[in-house]
């Protein structure tokens, strides 16, 4: 009795079915048709994994229920496991009963998996994309890429700290930045020079959504030494690029007593490790994002194409370490090479200039063919809470840049001296008095300490081999959208 409660109330995952050894057994499973072929062989997939089971129906069963055995239907079957007659799958599920949980009008669905639908197309039914082998391997990734972030840092000691959404302050400075507000906008409250009224707003002051983590972050590692953050953050950078999005998820760990090279130390371990993670827990979809890649390559004229596959350049990665250069390096690198003689950049180069991302591409994908840390940046294109170099000209930070996706990690050692502080906040116009509660960690037990972002959709698009950052975040906020 109970062995039959159970085969009629548990719901197997095909997951498990495919990964078992054996056959002859009975089960339930339910899931969503992928195709249906002769009247008789139904795809079936639950989204636990890239594969489809196969489902055979007799011929002969009930009208009205194959008709209703169309894509994208949801059915549920009780049957047995079986030895596959056929080619091109190991087991399959010889159906004592299907039931039809929900139909799906094959002239309504817009979701038609025969002619491969371009990635744009899904973009504009995300709702539904997951239920491509695409998007299921991409979100299935992305989902293990954000356990093993979690598990690197708890098997290290360190604490995740939720670190406001809504704030007051400008983390990067560069005023890119939603405002959060209940305030009437055609009507607000004035002060008496005329200008907005923030006092009468919801939290008696002006705020908006958070750009970055790092300043509570850094208050939280003055007390656990160790700790991490990994949130949603916000910008309004008008950014229409493959790379950027307005909402984007961040890790940013910060680490008492640590240097600029330990920092660099923890973002290549940690790099190394949770790519090492996907590759060990979601081969089957690397594999097929890896042939998804390669196909699309194909298209591509030679000279254009990559020169390692997917896996393969995920393997270099975690078997070579990055190359460590500083900022002077960096530019006298772009100044020899052959695409600055040629004038192939669009953006000139000069020591003091910001990277472009096709200079930081250059680096990566065409001088070092590698991952590239950049240290020592002038000061006067990085946030106020660098650590000052002996120099005076150029600061403490460290920026990744991967190939493909240019700009992966930015980071520093935060300038733990007061003085040296609020000097520097004073020259970049930074209110010290608003951001009093940040002073306050140099003032009181100030120690060295270094910390970094990881931008955790441009993890996702290295590890995945997409191209568009808007398909590997469920759905993307971008400038003029934000549907669903
Ligand atoms: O370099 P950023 O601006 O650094 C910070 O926010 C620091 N507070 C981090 C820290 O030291 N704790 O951003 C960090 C990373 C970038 O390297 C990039 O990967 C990602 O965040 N990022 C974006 N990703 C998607 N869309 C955008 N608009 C992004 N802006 C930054
Ligand atoms: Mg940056």
């Amino acid at each position: 009795m109970r062995a039959f409660l159970i085969h009629i109330f548990m719901r197997t995952k095909i997951k498990e079915i495919l990964a078992r050894p054996e056959a002859d057994y009975k089960v339930n499973i339910k899931g969503w048709v992928r195709s249906f072929r002769n009247n008789q062989f139904i795809a079936v997939n639950d989204g636990s994994c890239m594969g489809n089971l196969q489902v055979v129906i007799e011929l002969g069963t009930d009208e009205n229920i194959v008709k209703k055995i169309t894509n994208g239907a949801s059915i549920s079957v009780d049957g047995t496991v079986i030895a596959s007659q056929g080619k091109g799958q190991r087991v399959e599920v010889k159906a004592d009963s299907v039931t039809i949980l929900g139909e799906c009008d094959p002239e309504k669905f817009p979701l038609q998996l025969k002619n491969r639908p371009s990635l744009e197309y899904l973009r504009e039914i995300a709702h539904l994309r997951f239920r491509t082998n695409t998007f299921g391997a991409v979100f299935r990734v992305r989902h293990t890429l954000a356990y093993a972030i979690h598990k690197f840092f708890n098997d290290r000691g360190f604490v995740y700290m939720h670190t406001p959404i809504v704030t007051a302050s400008d983390a990067e400075g560069a005023g890119e930045m939603f405002r959060v507000t209940t305030l009437p906008f055609d009507n607000p409250p004035r002060t008496e020079d005329g200008s907005i009224d923030f006092k009468e707003d919801f939290f008696g002051r002006s705020t908006n959504l958070t750009v970055s983590g790092q300043l509570e972050a850094e208050l939280g590692a003055m007390a656990f030494g160790e700790v991490y953050t990994f949130g949603p953050t916000f910008r309004a950078e008008n950014s229409n690029t493959a790379r950027h999005l307005a909402e984007f998820w961040m890790i940013e760990p910060e680490v008492a007593f640590n240097d600029i090279h330990d920092n660099m130390d923890l973002a290549e371990d940690f790099i190394r490790y949770v790519i090492n993670y996907a590759m060990e827990h979601n081969r089957e979809d690397l594999e097929f994002l890896a042939q998804r890649l390669a196909d699309e390559e194909k298209q591509k004229p030679m000279n254009e194409r990559s020169e390692m596959g997917l896996v393969e350049k995920l393997e270099f990665v975690l078997n070579n370490k990055f190359e460590r250069i500083t900022y002077t390096d960096a530019i006298n690198i772009l100044l020899d090479s052959p695409a600055y003689k040629k004038k192939k950049f669009q953006y000139d180069v000069k020591w003091g200039i910001d990277l472009q991302s096709e200079h930081e591409r250059y680096l990566v994908e065409k001088h070092f063919k590698k991952p590239v840390i950049v240290t020592g940046y002038p000061k006067d294109i990085k946030a106020f809470y660098m650590r000052m170099n002996d120099d005076g000209k150029t600061v403490a930070a460290m920026d990744i840049l991967a190939p493909g996706i240019g700009e992966i990690v930015g980071g520093s050692q935060r300038e733990e001296r007061l003085d040296m502080l609020t000097k520097r906040m004073d020259e970049m116009h930074i209110s010290t008095e608003e951001l009093y509660w940040y002073l306050d960690t140099r003032r009181f037990g100030t120690v060295p300490h270094a910390g970094f972002g990881l931008g955790f959709e441009r993890l996702v698009l290295f590890v995945t081999g997409m191209t568009n950052i808007r398909d590997v975040i469920p759905f993307p906020r971008t400038p003029k959208n934000a549907e669903f």
